[in-house]
């Protein structure tokens, strides 16, 4: 099929790729046209472990192509992906200004039947409004079907997610729609759900609160075992066990940052405002993980006591391991926070470093790897779990830091291990 999708970010390069890659003709398109210009040449603006090769075959086999103008893509394409940003307003509501201008271009531009689909993550009735502003700008009465398809792709496991999805959920109001759609992921041979527009559209909305919720219930309970010293690992492997629970995202640490949890938590918060439904337990759930941070500092102030001019080492910047994002990433507050305590800071990520460079104007040292952080530092603070942290040479460590002091913001080390080597040892709501 030929298909445009419109708004070439995490999710909609990412998608375009993998649709090509299932043999489909698609054209992404991007306003920014340094972007454009870098996928032309076959530059990547993004960390995806997978996305460069995929990227660069399908162009090469014809079935990927890149431009900036709108109306280019929506003259050639049946199907219209809606991949714009939705970033949040300073109210917690999603912005769907992008959202409103693609759909009046669409109505414009179309020269016959467009199934349009959105793909960015929206407000439910989201849909109906596309659907009212193409008809209102579609002056030659042209048929069209607006169908919703949210994504669940996590960053650094993009391509994977997509190839491999535990559903795929299509929000129709049309028979014709839903061929299109059914038959385009066929060969995916995926779990579908088909359902309306509004469903799909809180589908995606209530699944990232849950597992928001679910990470931030974690991490609540890892702070009252901090209080009675019971072990977070031990209580989430005795819970996780229940298959109604399952050991996914119970892992207790700083919580979520991304583009996404966050966003979507304040957007369907939002969402509950308007049609009078205070959402409270998702307000508690931003809180618990914001709190996450400041359980950090509190843990840095309680074995350094006054942190001005000590030094501090992070391991970690990126929101996540596997990815360079560090949109509202943990890192970034904690930093924050320890540079106003008057700390020096030291910091090094695989990936994410670059991203962070231009944030701090000073008392920040970015170094080459974790061992030039932990040189001469008060403490090392692993902030993200990064696989490479994992399996760092702690004789090494010891003979360079100020003080033998080892913070665990994402528990990924044994306690037992490091303190015999010597090191104090703190993780969050681990013995
Ligand atoms: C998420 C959803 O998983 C995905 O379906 C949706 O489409 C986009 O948002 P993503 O934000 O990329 O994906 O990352 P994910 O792997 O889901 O982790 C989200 C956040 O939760 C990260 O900040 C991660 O550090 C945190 N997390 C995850 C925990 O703190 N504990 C866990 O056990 C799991």
């Amino acid at each position: 099929m030929n298909i445009c999708i419109i708004g070439s970010g995490y999710v909609g390069l990412v998608t375009g790729t993998c649709l090509a890659e299932l043999g489909n003709n698609v054209i992404c398109i991007d306003n920014d046209k340094a972007k454009i210009k870098k996928l032309k040449a076959g530059i990547i603006p993004i960390y995806e472990p997978g996305l460069e090769e995929l990227v660069k075959r399908n162009k090469k086999e014809g079935r990927l192509s890149f431009g900036s103008e709108i109306k280019e893509g929506i003259r050639k394409c049946e199907i219209i992906f809606i991949a714009v940003g939705t970033p949040s307003k300073s109210n917690g509501e999603a912005d769907l200004t992008f959202v409103e201008y693609v759909s009046r271009e669409i109505a414009i531009s179309m020269p016959s039947y467009r199934l349009i689909v959105e793909k960015s993550t929206v407000p439910v009735k989201t849909g109906e409004w596309v659907e009212n502003t193409i008809k209102a700008f579609n002056k030659r009465n042209i048929k069209f079907d607006v169908a919703s398809n949210p994504e669940f792709l996590r960053e650094g496991s993009a391509i994977e997610d997509f190839m491999h999805p535990d559903r795929i959920v299509i929000g129709v109001n049309s028979k014709k729609a839903r061929d299109i759609l059914v038959k385009l992921y066929k060969p995916l041979n995926a779990q579908i759900v088909i359902t309306d527009t509004k469903s799909a559209e809180i589908i995606k909305h209530a699944s990232n609160s849950f597992l928001a919720t679910k990470i931030s219930f974690i991490n609540a309970v890892s702070n009252i075992c901090d209080k009675v010293g019971a072990d977070i690992i031990e209580v989430a492997k005795g819970m996780g066990l229940d298959k109604r629970i399952g050991k996914e995202f119970l892992n207790a640490g700083l919580g979520f940052g991304g583009s996404c949890f966050p966003k979507d938590l304040s957007a369907f918060i939002r969402i509950g405002e308007e049609i009078g439904y205070d959402f409270g337990m998702l307000k508690e759930v931003q809180k618990v993980n914001d709190y996450q941070k400041r359980v950090l500092v509190k843990k840095i102030e309680e074995l350094l006591w006054n942190l001005s001019d000590k030094t501090i080492g992070i391991l970690g910047l990126a929101f996540k391991p596997d990815t360079d994002d560090i949109r509202q990433a943990p890192s970034l507050d904690i930093i924050s926070m320890l540079l106003k305590e008057g700390a020096k800071i030291k910091v090094y990520d695989p990936e994410a470093m670059d991203r962070v460079k231009g944030l701090f104007k000073k008392g920040v040292k970015f170094c080459k790897d974790a061992y030039e952080v932990a040189k001469n530092s008060d403490c090392l603070v692993i902030v993200t779990e990064w696989n490479e942290f994992k399996k760092l040479d702690f004789k090494k460590i010891k003979n360079t830091m100020q003080q033998l002091i080892i913070i665990d913001g994402r528990n990924i080390y044994d306690s037992e291990e490091i303190k015999k080597l010597g090191f104090k040892y703190v993780g969050m709501g681990t013995r």
